[in-house]
């Protein structure tokens, strides 16, 4: 996946490779004909292939790269001539993820770890010496799209979640976290909080293409991230009576599928009672999923944001109520189940102040996105850097990123790092 030109481009005393350089390297590895775009889900082959990119290039730069108990990647830029157990605390950490969506857009999540190898280089070619370590972190599963928790790893890094049910989590096949961890090589008694692996981290700073149309509308390559939306994911479980699509006669159906319409269009009607509530129905999963069979069973996930969370609680209370009388109009039963829950987060002001000063002039912009260091944000002193994307379409291939944006989004992390460390 390496070319010869990006090996040249950063060998010692070479100019920096490029974003869009390091970007094209990966361009093949997950792409889905069937939807368009990527589907990189954490430990599939395609996530595999990038993690071994992300080593392959941290060790090219001289790099000591780590998984650590959560399979989290971390790439270290130790100081020079420091040693011991503690010559890696107070670190600068930056980083991002390599997972997608199905059927995302190429950029959300390996734009900050391919920007951040070239700040790297950027450095580099500076003749930074660091004073504080620095490090760069891939973090598996952000997307939560195959076991269903968006940010696993950060979350377990963390202790945002009880190892136990990470370890039951399930993906669409009934593989647990606890057995694909152990397949790719970790020990899922060790998954969890990771205290040490905390401690390390003086500050994080993740960069991330926009995911909506600030920068757009502000006419900016780059800007700082001030908040993220709380955010929460819900199963609706619909329970009918599953039977044969031509002997039922229709006034005798318990039939799922139709009170799961009537709750999607409820969905939609709750979040316009609200100003600003987002609230999307993304999957829906009949069961068993037959077309000549009336569905026993209809799980929804819902999805459901807003900067106050005592808005987002009571949207999700009034889902579920309406979600109840369209379960017993239809005669079917219905359980509305939390998956995950992340409060409105507020990045560090004072880490803010300072990125201000290095960047000056840069817009800040919040977003309705989660990201990882949403999840670190609650235990480090946590930035964002947010790179235009002119679509303004994100979670589907039409994300994009202008290679002069991509350029500047590193140029801005490299004076970011340097300016910290
Ligand atoms: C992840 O990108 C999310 O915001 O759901
Ligand atoms: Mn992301
Ligand atoms: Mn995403
Ligand atoms: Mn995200």
């Amino acid at each position: 996946m390496t070319t010869t030109a990006e090996h040249s481009a950063s060998a010692a005393g070479a100019p920096p490779a490029t974003v869009a350089g390091l970007m094209a390297g990966i361009a093949g590895t997950g792409t889905d004909p069937a939807r368009g775009g990527y589907t990189r889900p954490v430990f599939s082959t395609a996530e595999q292939d990038l993690r071994a990119w992300f080593t392959e290039q941290s060790e090219l730069r001289g790099l000591a790269v780590e998984t650590d108990a959560n399979g989290i990647v971390w790439a270290w830029w130790d100081v020079p001539g420091a040693s011991g157990p503690r010559a890696r605390d107070n670190a600068v950490v930056t980083g991002s993820h390599l997972d997608s969506v199905p059927g995302g857009g190429a950029f959300d999540g390996p734009l900050g770890v391919a920007s951040a190898l070239v700040a790297i280089d950027i450095l580099r070619a500076r003749g930074h010496a660091p004073v504080r370590p620095l490090a760069i972190a891939v973090f598996p599963e952000e997307e939560g799209s195959r076991f269903g928790v968006a940010c696993l790893g950060s979350r377990l890094l963390a202790g945002a979640i009880d190892p136990d049910r990470a370890r039951r989590l399930r993906d669409p096949d009934g593989n647990t976290f606890a057995d694909v961890s152990a397949a790719h090589g970790l020990d899922p008694n060790r998954l969890g909080p990771d205290t040490a692996a905390l401690a390390r981290i003086g500050q994080f700073v993740e960069l991330h293409v926009e995911q909506g149309r600030g920068l757009i509308d502000l006419n900016r390559p780059v800007a700082l991230g001030s908040s993220i939306l709380g955010h929460g994911r819900w199963r609706l479980r619909l329970t009918g009576q599953g039977n044969h699509a031509g002997t039922t006669l229709t006034e005798d159906r318990r039939d799922p599928m139709v009170a799961a319409a009537a709750c999607i269009s409820a969905v939609r009607a709750v979040a316009l009672r609200r100003r600003n509530v987002r609230a999307t129905v993304g999957r829906i999963v009949p069961v068993p999923g037959g077309t000549n069979v009336i569905a026993s069973a209809v799980d929804l996930w819902i999805d459901v944001r807003h900067p106050d969370d005592a808005v987002t609680a009571a949207a999700v209370a009034d889902i579920g109520h309406e979600a109840r009388m369209a379960a017993a109009g239809e005669g079917c039963g219905m359980e509305l189940i939390e998956e995950s829950l992340s409060p409105t987060t507020h990045f560090d002001t004072g880490l803010r102040d300072a990125l201000a000063a290095l960047l000056p002039g840069a817009p800040v912009l919040d977003t309705g996105a989660g990201h990882d260091a949403g999840v670190l944000a609650a235990r480090v002193p946590t930035a964002m850097l947010f790179v235009r994307n002119p679509t303004g379409v994100s979670h589907s291939p039409e994300e994009h990123v202008e290679d002069d944006d991509a350029e500047a989004g590193a140029l801005a992390l490299a004076d970011v790092l340097a300016g910290l460390g």
